[in-house]
This record gives structure tokens, sequence and C-alpha cells, in this order.
């Protein structure tokens, strides 16, 4: 925070949920992206004059060797041919340069202002989310090491990195106040669920999910949107630094 550093690059940034918390610390991002859909997206809520965004691949990263401070990947790095990102980050990072990974895997829910016992209707929202979250897992075995690598919060992830210097960090968490709309929509945006979509309904594990809650929570004549409750992120973070 006391001093800006030069350039950041984000890859697989999604719509830039993370570029925007990351952004002001730096003089120049660029976010990266194959998706143009998501490229589309992110630029149209763009706030910042220093941040592009372009489509491109974590396996070949558009930047000149030896050009970024500090490389970030959230909730995407699974996704990639890792060996190959390694090699390409290693070879933009400048020395001393830093690279940084973070995941999350289904929240903690703890209801808001219904009756009950507030510790055991949490323990049973907490349950059927990671259960719905495991889904994909069970059905698909393409998407099995996926899940995995971020159930078992990027321990091989961690362990495939040759910096000697690296460190874990698992104590960060983010609270949100949702409904249960917004839960089903969370849901409904897990990238696990796309090989899943293609072949079926995906609505139904959504739907089995809002179902379970209402009836385990005691609520089911409520809308979804009058549903409150507090959503509990617990991020795992990988940081590694160039010698
Ligand atoms: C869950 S989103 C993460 C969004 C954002 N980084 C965040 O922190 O919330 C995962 C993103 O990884 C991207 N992705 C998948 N494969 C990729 C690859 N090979 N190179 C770069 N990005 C990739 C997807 O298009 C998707 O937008």
């Amino acid at each position: 925070k006391e001093k800006k550093l030069d350039f950041l690059l984000d890859v697989g940034c999604g719509g830039g949920q993370s570029v925007n918390i990351f952004a002001p610390y730096f003089h120049e991002v660029l976010a990266i992206d194959p998706s143009e859909n998501q490229i589309k997206e992110a630029r149209s809520q763009n706030k910042f004059a220093h941040v592009t965004y372009k489509a491109g691949f974590a396996e070949k990263l558009p930047c000149d060797d030896v050009s970024v401070d500090v490389i970030i990947a959230g909730a995407s790095v699974h996704w990639f041919d890792r060996q190959k990102f390694y090699e390409e980050a290693d070879r933009v990072l400048k020395p001393g340069g830093r690279l940084v990974m973070f995941g999350y895997w289904s929240p903690k829910l703890v209801p808001l202002g219904l009756p009950g016992d507030v510790t055991r209707l949490s323990e049973i929202g907490s349950q059927l989310i990671h259960d719905a979250y495991l889904f994909g897992a069970k059905w698909n075995p393409d998407v099995k090491e996926v899940y995995l690598l971020i159930y078992n919060k990027y321990t091989k992830i961690f362990n495939e990195i040759k910096y000697a210097k690296k460190l874990r960090l698992n104590h960060f968490t983010e609270g949100k106040a949702w409904s249960l709309t917004d839960v089903k929509g969370l849901i409904q945006s897990i990238d696990s669920y796309e090989p899943y979509m293609k072949r079926s309904d995906k609505s139904k594990i959504s739907e089995q999910f809002v179902r379970s809650l209402k009836e385990s929570w005691g609520c089911t004549g409520m809308e979804n949107s009058d549903v409150k409750m507090k959503v509990i992120f617990n991020f795992f973070v990988i940081v590694a630094d160039k010698p």
C-alpha cells in the first residue's frame, strides 16, 4: 500500500472481480481471459483508466520477457495447462516478481432472521451447498481432477511451484449478506457445471438445493429473495517469488 508497483497481470480475469481489488496498487494492469464474453462484460464494468482487458490464454501470455511485477490467477489456475503457464509466468516475471494464485471451495451458509438453532441450521445449509459443489465431480471424471485441486485447497499446485520462496495463506475469509436467489445463482455459475449442462438440465441441481435448504431451514413458504443469509467464503492463497 505504501508504494504502487508498475505492472499487474491478471490471468483468467473473468468479469474482472479480482482486478477491481488489486488495480489501485499498480500503475498499469493487463487482464486476460480466453472468453470474449467475459472480456466484454469486464470492459463494460471497468472503472479504471489504467486497466486493459483483452482476450488471451495462460499458456501464451501476451507480455514481454521480464516485464511483470505481479501475476494473479483468481479461481482460474485449476483450468490451465499448468506446466505451460508456470513456464510463461517465469518468462514474463521480473526477478523478485510474484506469482499469486488463489481459490475457494463452497461457502459456509449462516441463516439470518430465521427461528431455530443457527449453528445447526448453518451446518445443514453448508453441507447442502457442499454437496451441490461436489455434484459435477461425481458425475464427470473430466472435471474430477479440477474439483480435487480445489477441494484440497491447491496443495498439489503449491507442490508444483519450483520457486524456493513460496507460502500458503489459508485464513482469508469474505462474508456477504445474500438471499437464496443469490446463492442459487452462485451454484448455477460454478464453471464445472458446464460439461453437465451440455447434456442435462443444470437448473435441477440448483432447484434441488433450494428445495432441500428451505425444507431443512423451515421456510418453504418464503420467496427465495426473502430467505436471507450470510455467505462466508474461505480463500486459499499461494504466493511464490521468482528469484
Ligand atoms: C471462476 S473464473 C475466475 C474469475 C476471476 N479471476 C475471479 O477472481 O473471480 C475462471 C476463469 O478462468 C478462465 N480460464 C479458463 N481457462 C483458461 C486459460 N487456459 N487461460 C486463461 N484463463 C482461463 C475462464 O474463462 C474463467 O473466466
